[in-house]
């Protein structure tokens, strides 16, 4: 039987902010579920000692509430200035922010696993552990960002990118993120860490586990996650279940059961998580040569990946690192819309969870635990949400793929909606723009076969397409054949390429 256990908590400058009620704990008195015991909101991890709040009257507000209240109180300046910079342990060095650059510049060169890890080569802005030596690290982040010439050219922008966080260690988003959290539950002395996942943070999770020496508990609902994520959980050794449900089926149940046993909670509930996911902006920054983008296309399922960029940006800014922040846009499948049908129905204000169903299984969530942190993001960056259809989807995976670059079909909601943004002018022609891609092609392959193949969209799905988008579809759809072993039978196939 599990006994629950007492945890020290350590000196660290960091402490938890309710994105609700504005209450501020330290990082240990989280309850186990991650969810403000005044109000129910979730927490954001704050640093007094390397950033303040710009004014008395924003003293108690989060960077994104704060850039949000402004906002919505008509001051179109006001995400200039929600943080400041302060000089304390972890502040700046003498030298300026100009040293800083340098430093992680030359982390690059370093052998010494965190300075290769391209979440803590940043660990200046994330300085919430007490001892390096407890942080759990695959040499994660560092990721490419990828020019997509041919997306680029078909929509008529000029500047598209791809950041691909699908080239982490297990192949999505999540390690940068699950690096910073897991490292927590390591520090405070855990040894069981769970999650709800529909397969990439369980892919993750386990993966990190097992590098700690540490146990992990995955819940996945049943028959509803891609075998690559699935697989990958079974190989890193996690105690995996699948549950009779869905994804939100599948938080219900580990939120009492966090309750119930010593297990530490690694979903996007968790602020560290975010922590280790914001460093993606400051890689794009840096990767920019400290610009930044006009747009960043971000999918959105749980919701927390937005915000935890968005949260990057804003930092920057404050610590005068960058001198303007993208505008971050969130992209859902139609079929699993809540924050589409919140944002444009209701501006943001009011939310109903929806029964989610898409292909696109990473993001088949239908009541998203951090969408008041999206909209947050949504509001402060001046950013727009999108929904995108099944065939929009599988006809933007099939683009990206033919790029060369590929990822699997969460991530291709982003650049299905980057077309409904520019043919509604939301994103201008001369804009530079970074469609954010979550996670690797590998991860669900079946799908991509079954797109290839003409077997994954139904009969009905193919006749609702217009007459331009199947012709696209035929384009790029090129079903694997079986042959007789003759060079003839080959010469034929090429011939038959060759002429198109
Ligand atoms: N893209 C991929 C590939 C994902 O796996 C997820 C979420 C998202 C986008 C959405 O990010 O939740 O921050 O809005 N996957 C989670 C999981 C839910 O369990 O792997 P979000």
């Amino acid at each position: 039987m599990m006994e629950k256990q007492t945890l020290s908590e350590p000196t660290t400058a960091h402490r938890l902010h309710c994105i609700g009620c504005g209450a501020e704990i330290a990082g240990a008195e989280a309850a186990e579920d991650f969810r403000c015991r005044e109000c129910g909101n979730l927490f954001e991890v704050e640093y007094p000692e390397l950033l303040v709040r710009g004014s008395s009257s924003r003293e108690k507000t989060s960077p994104i509430l704060a850039a949000n209240d402004a906002a919505r109180m008509g001051h179109p300046d006001s995400i200039l200035a929600p943080l400041k910079p302060t000089k304390g342990l972890n502040g700046p060095p003498s030298h300026g922010v100009e040293g800083w650059k340098e430093l992680w510049r030359r982390r690059r060169l370093s052998r010494g696993p965190l300075d290769r890890s391209g979440v803590w080569r940043f660990r200046e802005l994330l300085p919430f552990m007490a001892d390096e030596r407890n942080v759990v690290t695959l040499e994660e982040g560092n990721t490419p960002l990828y020019h997509l010439p041919r997306c680029a050219a078909s929509l008529g922008v000029e500047d598209l990118f791809a950041k691909h966080q699908g080239m982490n260690p297990t192949g999505s988003f999540k390690d940068t993120g699950m690096t910073a959290a897991l490292s927590v539950a390591h520090e405070r002395g855990f040894e069981w860490v769970a999650c709800a996942s529909t397969g990439n943070t369980s892919a993750s999770m386990a993966a990190y586990a097992a590098r700690a020496g540490m146990r992990s508990l995955v819940l996945i609902p049943e028959g509803k996650v891609a075998w690559g994520k699935l697989s990958q959980s079974l190989d890193y050794g996690a105690v995996t279940c699948q549950l009779k449900t869905d994804f939100d089926g599948c938080v219900s149940v580990l939120a009492e059961l966090v309750r119930r046993a010593p297990v530490y909670l690694l979903n996007s509930v968790n602020p560290y998580r975010l922590e280790g996911q914001k460093t993606a902006a400051i890689e794009m920054a840096e990767s920019l040569d400290w610009q930044v983008p006009d747009h960043l296309i971000v999918p959105g399922g749980n919701l927390a990946n937005s915000s935890a960029l968005g949260k990057g940006f804003l930092e920057l800014r404050a610590l005068g690192l960058i001198d303007r922040l993208p505008r971050i846009s969130v992209i859902q499948a139609d079929g699993a819309n809540p924050l589409f049908l919140s944002w444009t129905e209701h501006k943001g204000k009011k939310f109903s969870p929806v029964e989610a169903h898409t292909r696109a299984s990473a993001i088949r969530i239908g009541n998203p635990a951090s969408w008041k942190k999206a909209v947050g993001i949504l509001e402060s960056t001046g950013g727009w949400c999108e929904q995108a259809s099944e065939q929009e989807i599988a006809l933007a995976k099939a683009e990206i793929g033919a790029e060369g670059i590929g990822c699997e079909p969460a991530s291709a909601v982003t650049l299905a909606g980057l077309k409904k943004l520019v043919a509604q002018g939301h994103v201008g022609k001369q804009e530079s723009v970074v469609l954010l891609l979550t996670g690797h092609t590998l991860k669900d392959p079946e799908y991509t076969i079954d797109f290839h193949r003409g077997k994954l969209l139904t009969a009905q799905e193919t006749a609702a397409m217009g007459a331009d988008q199947r012709k696209q579809m035929e384009a790029l759809a090129s079903a694997p054949q079986v042959l007789e072993p003759t060079a003839e039978a080959v010469m034929r196939v090429l011939e038959a390429a060759v002429r198109g």
